[in-house]
């Protein structure tokens, strides 16, 4: 039977996350590349991150997505979330769980803002963003990605 496991990534998954990354279509990804999908650069990545949080999502032992919040590392208050689901396990929710544990996990360490920025074409994760309360609050001109927040009350 096929089960779910949520938990934070660590140095030892690089090359699974790094497989997992680099087995995305191109046209599925094309939106998402905060950093190089190469195993040594995952490997640093991952060596680095104190508070910034990196989980990855699993069914049996394969990864099949991740979601980070970031910026706290960098002195940032407002931390920035990013996602990818693995396309063949798109669509049943993980995204959209991904949020949830993401909010969760900003309301623990009372953080008032969330933030993400999404390209204007990438219309699933509009909807996906839109639908979870974030609202657009600018654009980043350097490469034209919209800026979204969600504010905890
Ligand atoms: C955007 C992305 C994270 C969505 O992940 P997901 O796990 O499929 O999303 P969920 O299953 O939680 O679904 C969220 C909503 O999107 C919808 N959706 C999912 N895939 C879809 C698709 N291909 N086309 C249209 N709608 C889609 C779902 O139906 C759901 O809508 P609903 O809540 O109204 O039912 C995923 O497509 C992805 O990883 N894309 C590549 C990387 C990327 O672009 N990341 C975001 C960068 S800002």
């Amino acid at each position: 039977m096929k089960n779910l496991v949520l938990r934070p990534l660590a140095v030892a998954d690089a090359s699974a996350f790094s497989t997992m990354l680099s087995a995305q279509p191109p046209e599925y990804i094309q939106y998402f590349r905060p950093f190089d999908f190469d195993v040594e650069t995952l490997v640093k990545l991952l060596e680095a991150a104190q508070d910034d949080v990196y989980m990855g999502f699993f069914v049996g032992s394969e990864q099949v997505g991740f979601f980070m919040l970031r910026g706290w590392d960098s002195g940032y208050a407002i931390p920035a979330y990013g996602v990818t689901i693995s396309q063949s396990f798109a669509g049943i929710g993980l995204a959209t769980l991904s949020l949830d544990a993401s909010k969760t996990i900003c309301r623990l360490r009372g953080v008032e803002r969330l933030m993400l920025k999404v390209h204007p074409d990438n219309l699933t994760a509009k909807r996906l963003y839109e639908k979870a309360g974030f609202v657009q609050t600018g654009e980043d001109t350097r490469n034209a990605n919209l800026v979204y927040h969600y504010d905890f009350k």
